[in-house]
């Protein structure tokens, strides 16, 4: 169901709101270089006004002022428009069908290069250390952790999580496959959760934005979940180019649970390694 509109947002004319966003988004990609204008429109609608109203603005044409004025007030938008809800072991089911099905191919490599596309504060990257570590990869790996956003990237870099989501993290590691005590992974201090340096030796942190920065080269696994559902289809299309750019070929993709390769002109060029957790791999 959708989620109903914020109040000002109702009183609206909709042709006249869909202007005025447009041209927000144009400015924003303009000024700043943040391109959002092919962002899904009923999700970008529904953040900004909400913005809107936690700022008592009244318009989208008065956020608009604000944020090419200010740009504190775009990395607020850029945390608002940028959906950065995660988990450990986040889908515990995709990290089982990670170790029986991609593990034993990525045993073949001497040197894997694991892409993060879209890691948020890095819950996933920390999953995908461990399950590498725990299945001897760790040291032939190099994982590349990217997001649009640098407050998130950061905080990845940082290792600490809440302490407070543990107990759920751990019930997901043991869902997942997990063959240790998930707390050998971390110190707890004060609310925070710190995770061994040691999982961060073969991690790279950077900002990236998929849809203005260039491919990765030769990619042997490619993990971009929960990120393609925010994007329209010519976005997406445009995201699943980049991706078959930058794997190698065999190469393996994974996708989110809502997302898959269906409809893109790209599916031809994958097989199925788990259909269901939505994991592929490059053909040809
Ligand atoms: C819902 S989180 C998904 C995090 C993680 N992959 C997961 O599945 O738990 C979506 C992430 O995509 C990032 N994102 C959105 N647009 C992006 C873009 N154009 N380039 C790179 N990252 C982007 C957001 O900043 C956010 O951290």
């Amino acid at each position: 169901m959708a989620a109903p509109s914020p109040a000002a947002a109702v009183h609206y004319d909709p042709t006249l709101e869909r202007i005025e966003i447009e041209l927000l988004l144009e400015g924003i990609y303009r000024h700043y270089g943040f391109d959002f204008r092919s962002y899904a429109y009923a999700s970008i609608r529904r953040r900004l006004w909400k913005r809107i109203e936690a700022e008592a603005l009244g318009s989208v044409s008065a956020l608009q002022e604000r944020v090419l004025h200010d740009p504190d007030m775009m990395n607020q938008l850029l945390l608002d428009l940028s959906i950065n809800v995660t988990a450990m072991f986040r889908d515990p089911s995709f990290y089982v069908a990670f170790r029986n099905k991609v593990v034993p191919l990525l045993r073949t490599y001497p040197f894997i290069r694991v892409w993060h596309a879209g890691c948020s504060t890095g819950e996933e990257v920390y999953s995908m250390a461990i399950l590498l570590a725990e299945e001897g990869l760790y040291d032939r790996a190099r994982i590349y952790a990217t997001d649009i956003n640098e407050v998130v990237v950061h905080r990845a870099k940082s290792g600490i999580f809440p302490l407070d989501r543990m107990q759920e993290y751990t019930e997901n590691y043991i869902k997942a496959g997990g063959t240790r005590s998930f707390s050998e992974y971390y110190t707890a201090k004060y609310d925070g959760a710190l995770f061994k340096q040691e999982l961060l030796r073969n991690v790279v942190f950077s900002q990236h934005n998929l849809v203005t920065d260039r491919s990765f080269a030769e990619c042997t696994v490619i993990l971009c979940r929960n990120v393609l559902i925010y994007f329209d289809k010519t976005l997406q299309e445009r995201v699943h180019g980049l991706f078959y750019e930058s794997l190698s070929t065999f190469g393996v993709l994974a996708l989110g649970s809502k997302e898959s390769l269906r409809f893109s002109k790209y599916e031809a060029c994958y097989e199925p390694i788990s259909a269901s957790e939505k994991i592929y791999r490059k053909v040809r």
